[in-house]
């Protein structure tokens, strides 16, 4: 469950088109996170989905019209839902919602509370594609924006109507990603943030390489994390089976090579820098041209191996005022373990986790870190979700740079953030 969307009040307005079905699976996603969700749908809309479904799911009533309900106070239920909530979404919002918003028309529930609403305003356009790129459309899509209403772009692919280009309703996970940077505290706005994640392939032969099983799943959710927190991100990425953050800069890489020189490249523009990557020690010493064959059944292979470069280590030795925090996934003696990288490295903190357990570690969900700091002190965070445990260390790094070591909040950090307000939840 994620803290930040905990008890929000959400408002889902679902417009009627074929994709309608996918609001479903935004609520679902909304309420798995502890949101309180209302839905409020245009007529067309129930034309598509019965209300009866987003009323189970969300465990409110659905409102679907201005006069419809016999429900006492029913007729200014969508004013009161519109200064309660926390957030509006509309999904699918078609052409005709699109234009009523743009225009400031109010003819019906749904209409009438999107030009009630104060919290942000999310409009995930779905329609046909001729539709989409028409000039009136665009023109109504561009004055949401310029009202300051967050407009997530539709995919691009074959239509409900046979048609193939832009038009589709964008995925239901990135819709509940946007929902979260909306909802989210820019306590990183103007700060350059640098993370690595994932594992490197060192080559053996063109066919096989080494590797490990680092899953990404920790630098990704940092990165998103500082993402809706108003950093300029980017992320330097092993191979992964991730999907690149929304709004971050992802580079990828394949060996730890290839991560160094990206790493070096960015590092005197960043201001702080996260090496989740979990970035091979040791690469063939001649990787073989062609494929390596197996040969007699007896005969022994050896494979002779040589040192990386420790990318940390390197950023540790140059670095000025770059915040620096390392990861540390250790089967034993963590704390010494934890110790030895964060001095040895030159770190600021170190974040440190015991590998081999289901619910922590590689490719798990759920992680269960140590932090050590610069000075000594210690703190065992317990088991949590990557994307909660991905804010508070964003939110404890913010906090030294804030508290211990204020000569290093570079010139280009808003003073708003200087005078040490809030560092999020
Ligand atoms: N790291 C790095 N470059 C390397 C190896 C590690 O930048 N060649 C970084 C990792 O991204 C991580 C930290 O150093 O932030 C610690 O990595 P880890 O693999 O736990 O430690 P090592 O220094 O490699 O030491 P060991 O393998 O002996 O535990």
């Amino acid at each position: 469950m994620s803290q930040r969307l905990e008890n929000r009040q959400i408002v889902i307005g679902v417009s009627g088109g074929i994709a309608a079905y996918k609001a479903v699976e935004v609520l679902r996603l909304l309420k798995r996170a502890g949101a309180q969700v209302r839905v409020i749908m245009t007529e067309n809309a129930t034309q598509f989905v019965g209300p009866v479904t987003f009323e189970a799911l969300s465990g409110n009533r659905v409102c679907t019209g201005l006069f419809k309900d016999t429900e006492k106070d029913a007729s200014i239920r969508h004013i009161e839902w519109a200064q309660e909530a926390d957030l509006v979404l509309v999904a699918p919002a078609t052409a005709n919602i699109i234009a009523k918003y743009a225009l400031g028309l109010a003819d019906d529930a749904l209409s009438t509370l999107l030009l009630a609403a104060a919290a942000p305003v999310v409009i995930c356009p779905a329609m046909n594609s001729q539709m989409y790129e028409h000039p009136a459309v665009q023109r109504n899509i561009g004055q949401l924006r310029q009202d300051g209403r967050i407009i997530v772009e539709p995919g691009a692919g074959e239509l409900a109507c046979g048609t193939v280009g832009p038009g589709r309703l964008a995925d239901p996970a990135e819709i509940f990603d946007r929902i979260c940077g909306a909802l989210t505290e820019k306590d990183y706005a103007g700060v350059r943030v640098l993370v690595t994640a994932g594992p490197t392939r060192e080559a053996v032969d063109p066919v096989r390489f080494l590797s490990n099983p680092s899953s990404g799943k920790m630098g990704y959710a940092i990165a998103q994390a500082a993402e809706h927190r108003g950093a300029h991100v980017t992320l330097v990425s092993g191979p992964v089976n991730l999907s690149p953050p929304v709004g971050v800069r992802t580079v990828p890489v394949i060996c730890a090579q290839e991560m160094a020189h990206a790493v070096f490249a960015e590092f005197d523009s960043a201001d702080l820098v996260i090496k989740t990557a979990a970035v091979a020690d040791f690469r063939p010493k001649d990787p073989a041209a062609h494929k390596i064959k197996k040969g007699d059944p007896n005969e022994e292979q050896n494979l002779l191996l040589e040192r990386t470069v420790d990318i940390l280590k390197t950023l540790g030795d140059r670095k000025k005022e770059q915040f620096l925090v390392g990861f540390a996934a250790e089967t034993r003696d963590l704390e010494r373990y934890a110790r030895d990288k964060l001095s040895a490295k030159n770190l600021d903190m170190i974040a440190a986790n015991i590998v081999g357990r289901a619910d922590a570690g590689f490719g798990a969900d759920t992680n269960r870190i140590s932090l050590f700091y610069r000075d000594g002190e210690k703190e065992e965070l317990p088991l949590m979700e990557k994307s909660d445990a991905a804010h508070l260390i964003l939110d404890r790094v913010l906090d030294r740079v804030l508290d211990r070591i204020p000569d290093r909040i570079p010139d280009r950090i808003p003073d708003s953030l200087k005078s040490g307000t809030s560092i999020g939840q």
